[in-house]
Formats: C-alpha cells, sequence, structure tokens
C-alpha cells in the first residue's frame, strides 16, 4: 500500500495506438461517458442495438420497478451462441480460425468458426435429444478444452443454464454445487493433462453423485481426453463421441429472452456456503463484447490469448463467451505457465504470433522468480514483437511486477490493462483504456463508460477523492449479477444492504482515488474474503471445513500478504485433544492442510498452520480476527489487549511451526 501511495510514475499509451484504437485519446473516453451521463438507458439501448443480433427487438431497456432486481432489455430475443457463432460466419469470417488450442504437451489444433459451429450444434442436439431443455441446469466440470468450450456453447445454444466448477475443486464442492444448482446433468471428461501429469475428473464426479441428493442427474456426458481407465455406469454415463457422432451440424437455436440466465458461477462470499451468481443472456454478452472492444481494443488481426480457466468468470467473459462474439482468433491452453519449463507463456507467445496477452499477476511473480536465474527462460530470450497490449486480472498488481511485465515483456511499448472486476460484475468495471488513458503502475485508473463507480463512507455518502472508502457502482448495468441462485435474500443483503441506503451495489472491496487525477486503486477486500492467487476464498469456509474435523474443537482463518500468491491462508487451531508441539504438531498440520485440500480443492490449503489452548476472544466470546491477523504477519502486537480474557494464549500462537 505504501509503495502504492507513492507511485507517481505515469506512462502514456504510444501514440500508434491512440490513433488506431476504438475508443482514441481521452476525449473519446469523455465523450462516452458524458453520453451515459446524459441519457443512461439511450446510451445502453444504443450500444445494445449495435452490438448484439436481437431476433425480435426489445422495446424497453432497464426495468427498475422489481430493484434491486433490475431487468436489462427484457422483451429482447436473443442466443448467445448465435451471436459467438452463426453470426460471425454470415459475416464472412466462417473460415477464419476460432480456436488455437495447445495442449499440454504442446500440440496444436485449430478449428475455425465454421468447424466450431458444427461441433456446437452437434453437442446441442445431443443434449435435446438426451430430454435437456430450456432452464435445465448442467454442471461442466472440464479442464481447458475445445470440448468444454463447445459444452458451454451448446448449452446455451439451447438455453440449458450451465455451471461450470473448476476442475480443481473437491468432489464435496462439486456435490454442493450439482445439489445445489439442481443439475439434471454433468459434463466431464475422464481426466486431464496438466504439468505432464494426469489427474482424475470423472471419478471425481463419481464420488460426487455417490455423496447422495444428485437423483435429478441423469446424464453423466464424458469427454475422452486421456484415455485414461475410468469405470462407466449404464443408464448413466455416456462418450460425448458417442452422442454426438451422428447428429446434424445444423440445430436452431432456442431464442430466448435477454433476461434467460446463461449461467451461474459460484464463487465464495464471507460466510460458509458459496454463492451460485447467475448472469442473464443479453446484458451479460453485451458487455463481453464491449469490453473486449474498448479495453482490448480487439482488431480483426488480433491474436488474443486469455490465461484463465474456464472454471473461473474471466474464462467465462474472456474466453468462452467474449473472444468468440466479436470474431476473434484465440489461444486456449491447456497446461501451466511453468511446464515444461517456465518459459511456456512467452514461447507459445512467439509461436503463436499473439498480440493481446491477459494474465494474473500471481502467474507474472512466480515468472519473474523463476526467470531470475535462469535466462533462457526470460521472456528477453523469447520474441515477443507480435504483442501489442497486456492485461492483468484478479488481484492488485504491485507496481514492481507491473515494471516487469511492461519492460519484459511488453517491451516497453505494449500498454497494460489492470482490469479490475468480479464474477458478480461479470466484465470489466475499472481499467485503462489502452488507446486513453495514461496509466500509472499498481492503479487501475478509471471506470469504463457507463460504470458509475464511487467510492463512500460507511453511510454510503460519497467520500473526497484522496480518502479512502468502500467500492460502489451507484446505477445498475447490464451484465451485472442478477441473483444468487436459491437465496434472493442473500443477494439483497451481500449487494444493496441497507446499511449503505439499499440503492448502491457494494463490491466488497475497499479503494482509493487519487487527489488530483481521480484515479481508482483497490486497497483489498473488506470482508472475510481472502484472494489467494486470483483466487477468491472464504475464510468462514475454510473453517467450517477445519472444524469438520474430528481433531478439530475450533479454527479462525486469516490472511497475511505473500509475496508471490498475494495473500496466503494462515488458520489457528485448537485441537479437542490439546495443544501439539514438536514433530506431532507438524504432523497433525500437515494432516489438517490435506484435508482442506481434499474437502475443498487443493487452492484452499492453509500455508500457515498454528496451534494454541485457545483463541484470543473478547469477554463476549467473539474471536479477535485483528489480532490475529497481526500475529500471521509476524508482526509485534500494538493495540490494546486489555479486552482479551486469555492473552497468554497469543505468545502459543506466535509459535510457526
Ligand atoms: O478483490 C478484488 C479482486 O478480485 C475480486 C474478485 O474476484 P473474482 O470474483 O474471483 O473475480 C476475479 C476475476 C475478475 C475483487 O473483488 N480483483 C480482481 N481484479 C482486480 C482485483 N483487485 C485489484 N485489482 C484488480 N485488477
Amino acid at each position: 500500500m505504501e509503495s502504492l501511495k507513492q507511485e507517481n510514475r505515469v506512462f502514456n499509451p504510444p501514440v500508434e495506438f491512440v490513433q488506431g484504437a476504438a475508443i482514441s485519446g481521452m476525449d473519446a473516453y469523455d465523450a462516452l461517458c458524458a453520453e451515459a451521463e446524459k441519457d443512461y438507458e439511450g446510451f445502453w439501448g444504443r450500444l445494445a442495438r449495435e452490438n448484439l443480433y436481437w431476433k425480435k427487438p426489445f422495446t424497453k431497456v432497464l426495468d427498475e420497478s422489481k430493484a434491486p432486481f433490475y431487468k436489462w432489455f427484457e422483451d429482447g430475443l436473443t442466443n448467445a451462441s448465435y451471436n459467438c457463432i452463426d453470426r460471425n460466419i454470415e459475416k464472412g469470417l466462417g473460415d477464419k480460425t476460432a480456436i488455437i488450442f495447445e495442449a499440454d504437451d504442446g500440440t496444436v489444433s485449430t478449428v475455425t468458426y465454421q468447424d466450431l459451429l458444427g461441433r456446437v450444434c452437434k453437442m446441442a442436439n445431443a443434449l435435446r435429444k438426451r430430454g435437456l431443455q430450456s432452464g435445465d441446469r448442467v454442471i461442466i466440470y472440464m479442464s481447458m478444452s475445445i470440448e468444454g468450450i463447445v459444452a458451454m456453447q451448446a448449452c446455451a445454444r439451447i438455453g440449458a443454464i450451465h455451471s461450470v466448477v473448476f476442475g480443481g475443486f473437491s468432489a464435496k464442492s462439486l456435490h454442493e454445487r450439482i445439489v445445489d444448482v439442481g443439475a439434471v446433468a454433468v459434463i466431464t471428461a475422464d481426466e486431464q493433462f496438466r504439468g505432464g501429469k494426469s489427474l482424475p475428473l470423472k471419478t471425481i464426479v463419481d464420488e460426487a453423485l455417490s455423496l447422495g441428493g444428485c437423483e435429478k442427474v441423469k446424464n453423466v456426458i464424458v469427454y475422452q481426453r486421456t484415455g485414461g481407465k475410468i469405470p462407466l455406469t449404464a443408464g448413466l454415463d455416456v462418450w460425448m463421441h458417442e452422442i454426438v457422432a451422428n447428429e446434424a451440424i445444423t440445430c436452431e437455436p432456442e431464442w430466448v429472452s435477454a433476461e434467460h440466465p446463461l449461467f451461474i458461477l459460484y464463487t465464495s462470499g464471507s460466510t460458509g456456503k458459496p454463492k451460485g451468481v447467475q448472469h442473464s443472456t443479453g446484458g451479460y454478452l453485451l458487455w463481453t463484447m464491449l469490453t473486449m472492444k474498448w479495453t482490448f481494443d480487439i482488431k480483426p488481426s488480433d491474436v488474443f490469448w486469455c490465461t484463465a480457466d474456464i472454471g473461473w468468470i474471466t474464462g467465462h467473459s474472456y474466453i468462452t463467451y467474449g473472444p468468440l462474439a466479436v470474431g476473434c482468433t484465440q489461444i486456449v491452453f491447456e497446461g501451466v505457465p511453468t511446464y515444461p519449463n517456465a518459459g511456456r507463456f512467452w514461447e507459445m507467445i512467439q509461436k503463436h504470433q499473439v498480440s493481446i496477452f491477459y494474465t494474473a499477476p500471481t502467474a507474472i511473480r512466480s515468472l519473474i522468480k523463476a526467470s531470475s536465474n535462469d535466462a533462457a527462460i526470460h521472456p528477453r530470450s523469447y520474441d515477443l514483437s507480435s504483442l501489442r497490449l497486456l492485461g492483468s486480472v484478479g488481484e492488485p498488481i504491485n507496481p514492481e511486477a507491473w515494471m516487469w511485465y511492461y519492460e519484459n515483456v511488453g517491451g516497453s511499448r505494449c500498454p497494460i490493462a489492470d482490469t479490475f472486476w468480479q464474477t458478480e460484475t461479470g466484465g470489466h468495471m475499472i481499467s485503462p483504456l489502452p488507446g486513453a488513458t495514461p496509466m500509472v503502475p499498481g492503479s487501475c485508473t478509471l471506470p469504463l463508460p457507463g460504470i458509475m463507480a464511487a467510492i463512500v463512507d460507511e453511510a454510503g455518502h460519497d467520500v473526497p477523492n484522496g480518502s479512502g472508502g468502500i467500492l460502489v457502482v451507484k446505477r445498475p448495468w447490464p451484465s451485472m449479477i442478477r441473483t444468487i441462485w436459491n437465496d434472493p435474500d442473500r443477494f439483497i443483503k451481500s449487494y444493496f444492504p441497507e446499511e449503505l441506503g439499499g440503492t448502491l451495489y457494494l463490491a466488497g472491496d475497499g479503494a482509493i482515488r487519487n487527489i488530483e487525477t481521480g484515479y481508482f486503486t483497490i486497497t483489498g477486500r473488506i470482508d472475510d474474503v481472502l484472494n489467494v492467487s486470483g483466487h477468491r476464498m472464504g475464510t468462514m469456509e475454510i473453517e467450517s471445513c477445519l472444524v469438520a474435523n474430528p481433531l478439530v474443537a475450533e479454527a479462525a482463518v486469516v490472511g497475511r500478504p505473500d509475496e508471490l500468491t498475494g495473500e496466503a491462508i494462515c488458520v489457528f487451531v485448537v485441537l479437542k485433544g490439546g495443544r501439539p508441539t514438536g514433530e506431532e504438531a507438524k504432523k497433525i498440520a500437515t494432516e489438517l492442510r490435506n484435508w482442506v485440500g481434499k474437502e475443498i480443492g487443493p487452492i484452499a490449503k492453509p500455508k500457515d498452520v498454528r496451534f494454541g489452548d485457545n483463541l484470543p476472544k473478547t469477554r463476549s466470546g467473539k474471536i479477535m480476527r485483528r489480532l490475529l491477523r497481526v500475529i500471521a504477519k509476524g508482526e509485534e502486537i500494538t493495540q490494546d489487549t486489555s479486552t482479551l480474557e486469555n492473552p497468554a494464549i497469543l505468545e502459543q500462537l506466535k509459535e510457526a511451526l
């Protein structure tokens, strides 16, 4: 934070970039903002008409009558898959490469828009034949593959609502999502390849289904990826290649209301249970397209590469939907950035002539570290001259990582779009525009046109620039979350809380604006949500998982800053059998780490486990998490501990294993 406050380096977009950009110069940005300010509905209505294909045009832009359950373009009929594929073919892009797929082992395959249409239609027909209908929920539990994208697009084509679960989540997490969403089908793969290894998928689906309550699931469709041996249950499991084999390569799309749910994606919140974030068809697709044009300045000749996984929102918006909706060529990568070595990203950019590269700060930081003593895998050892634009997403990018990315990857010539957004926002909210906004390392700069972001105090009043506060959005926007699946009350409480007046969208992040420029800098979550390697983790989720372990009496989870992963998970545990020490403590810590890995998924494994006879509590029994955060950081406790019931245990908790 300190280094951000002092950051005063400014990098202007290169002149040639500005000249050719979709939004060229700050005047063009200001004009769009002014248009939105003057006639908000007119602005969005114009963009929706210009950008999307409407089978039946909408007559009303925004319906606020049931706020905060906003509706956009509701009486318009459209289809996401049609907009992403057929429409490009009608524009003459049938032979254009839609996807360049690079497998973990380096094998490359490509599909054109025409090929993609055939594959999506075959799958959509097969789904229909198996009884799937508009509104049915389908769980997709796959790794990065063309088939994963085909599965998502095929659901969209028939109006089925997909819910993709990241392939690194455990059987228990998968089960929880299958049940909550009420899935009628699961699409998965036999196994996945990652970093030279094959890892299970189908057996985890089997385990999840065996946990009960999944009776609605009538089909498990399996993509054969590795050829590994997996059992198939007759009457339930089918091979994807078998069910699509005899299907037609055309399929009439299901024309749905713009408000028809396109997908539900689970994310962590501040209470234990993950939230099913529900997105719409029309508004969502509109914003993924517009941000491809505005933030990524996408051009017909670009080769776009977003390194996210389709299991996260970034993979939904900037792999499955946005890039296809604007008809671009994109890279889809199955593997990991460090296999066969940490030069993989740079080698792939060189090989495929990537022009726009979008990745996460954690990846950048780990590649900085890896290349610091190995010149062969340093970006300078590759020809990265095809790049013209870089992007960052998922967590704050520290100015040091920004500078390294800018100089070594972008050759000091590529603008960096530091895109702030969330699962709930559907697309970018605050980001520099590459042909307009002067950049400051570590700041996501200014809201995109039409996004009314602001910073308020705890009563919902605007704070002046220079004073930190709570990040909110003052007006609804088309790609915003529509509700939390099965829990509309939680939707209102989480995002439109009474304390802020009930009309402001609460992002859950703190932010500060620069006094002179008004630039936003995100200061981190203000709730009990951690951001580990750009992945959102609820502290309560990890706590409930720990207390479910038979050894554990009580647990508290906090985050602490980590050079590589942004934040690291630190847990404080009280065991039922008393406080362990020495080798025994180490053994139990490993056991608990593995427990969390098994129960939630490897991404939730705590980095630091500490044991105490108790946790620091106030006399009323509340765990003092503030103190735990200080202890986790290894800092001296300066705050008053006189209200603590049991100050002596602080010494125990300071002991790292
Ligand atoms: O805390 C913010 C952080 O990631 C959170 C959203 O996480 P998720 O829903 O998983 O979506 C990640 C991909 C969009 C935010 O509340 N965050 C995301 N992007 C940035 C960021 N923090 C700072 N700068 C960013 N560019």
